[in-house]
């Protein structure tokens, strides 16, 4: 499915190619003459050339000849692909805001970014990924000046299968009474759990928004506004692992508001909150997760 899917775009990649007025398969036209240094590594202009080329081949449908997402089979996508000319990117395992390392340019590529149209490129070698990669980075001047963030790694799962219901309810509690992730992903749980998670965490009375039981829309540095997921409905893109939750939730999600955790919550917080979070994605779309929203949503209701 996925070597059909690429055929299609290896089309749609030459009809770019043709659109952008005969570049020709050196790509955009630019050709690297000079060894460059790019987030702090020296890349040689053979890798550079050759990025290109497979960028052009592979990407550009999507990303656009100019990597500024604008390619196009981009019309239409929801959310549309990622403009590399502004170094911002959502999934790495860094501080939001950082730039990524190669081994998160690899994990994304090669597992793709589920619910968009970002499928997984594994049957790509890794060598030419790689090169692909050093190539997006000299479509900002940002990849010159600065180097990846401080990469995030987890301590070992302090739970474990054993103890895994209770991290869950550890993780319900920090995710609702501390953690503040339902002032944009939904809350799961009644308003007094809410409140009891919130007078033993944080000893304070929660406060909870209007439409407590449904995410909200937010601003984004990405120049359009995102929904955050809600688990028992919508997909999660960057995997549906422990340590995907993990890696998310410490990192936070780079160009939101999506905060990092690493270092601000204890790491056993972290855990507990991505067993809670797999937890809620295990019942996504079943009758029980949506009689349960619609149990909440008419307690809140004003009566
Ligand atoms: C069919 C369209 C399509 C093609 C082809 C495509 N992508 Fe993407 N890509 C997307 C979309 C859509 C997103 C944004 C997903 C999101 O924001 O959740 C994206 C996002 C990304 C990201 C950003 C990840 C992050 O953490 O922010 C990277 C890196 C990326 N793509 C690399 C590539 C590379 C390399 C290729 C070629 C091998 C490629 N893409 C081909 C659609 C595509
Ligand atoms: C300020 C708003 C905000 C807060 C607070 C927030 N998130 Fe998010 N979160 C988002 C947005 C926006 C996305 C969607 C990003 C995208 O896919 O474009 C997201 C996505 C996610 C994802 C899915 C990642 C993926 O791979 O698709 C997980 C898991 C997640 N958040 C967990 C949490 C947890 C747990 C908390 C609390 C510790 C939290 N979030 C707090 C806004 C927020």
């Amino acid at each position: 499915m996925n070597v059909g899917g690429k055929k299609i775009l290896g089309t749609a990649a030459i009809a770019a190619i043709l659109l952008a007025g005969g570049a020709g398969c050196s790509g955009p036209g630019r050709t690297f003459t000079k060894t460059m240094t790019l987030g702090g590594k020296k890349i040689s202009a053979r890798r550079l050339n050759n990025g290109e080329h497979l960028f052009v081949t592979y990407c550009s449908a999507c990303h656009g000849m100019k990597g500024d997402g604008k390619g196009p089979a981009a019309i239409g996508l929801r959310p549309p692909p990622r403009n590399f000319t502004q170094a911002q990117f959502k999934f790495a395992a860094v501080s939001s805001g950082q730039l990524p390392n190669d081994e998160d340019f690899l994990r994304i590529i090669q597992k793709g970014l589920h619910g968009s149209a970002m499928l997984p490129w594994n049957d790509v070698p890794e060598r030419e990924i790689m090169d692909i990669v050093q190539y997006i980075k000299t479509l900002s001047p940002k990849w010159a000046e600065k180097s990846p963030g401080e990469p995030i790694v987890p301590a070992p799962d302090p739970w474990g299968a054993e103890r895994k219901a209770e991290a869950i309810t550890r993780g319900m509690k920090v995710y609702h009474g501390m953690a503040q992730c339902l002032s944009c992903h939904p809350a799961y749980e009644s308003k007094e759990t809410i409140n009891a998670a919130s007078l033993e965490l944080s000893k304070r009375e929660a406060t909870l928004r209007p439409d407590a039981y449904h995410s909200e829309m937010k601003d984004s540095d990405y120049g359009y506004k995102l929904m955050p997921p809600d688990f028992t409905r919508d997909h999660v893109r960057s995997g549906e692992t422990l340590e995907d939750f993990y890696r998310t939730i410490a990192a936070g999600i780079g160009g939101t508001a999506m905060p990092t955790w690493k270092g601000a919550l204890p790491d056993d917080d972290i855990w507990a909150m991505a067993y809670y979070v797999r937890s809620l994605v295990e019942i996504k779309g079943s009758p029980a997760a949506d009689a349960r929203r619609a149990k909440l949503v008419g307690e809140l209701a004003p009566n």
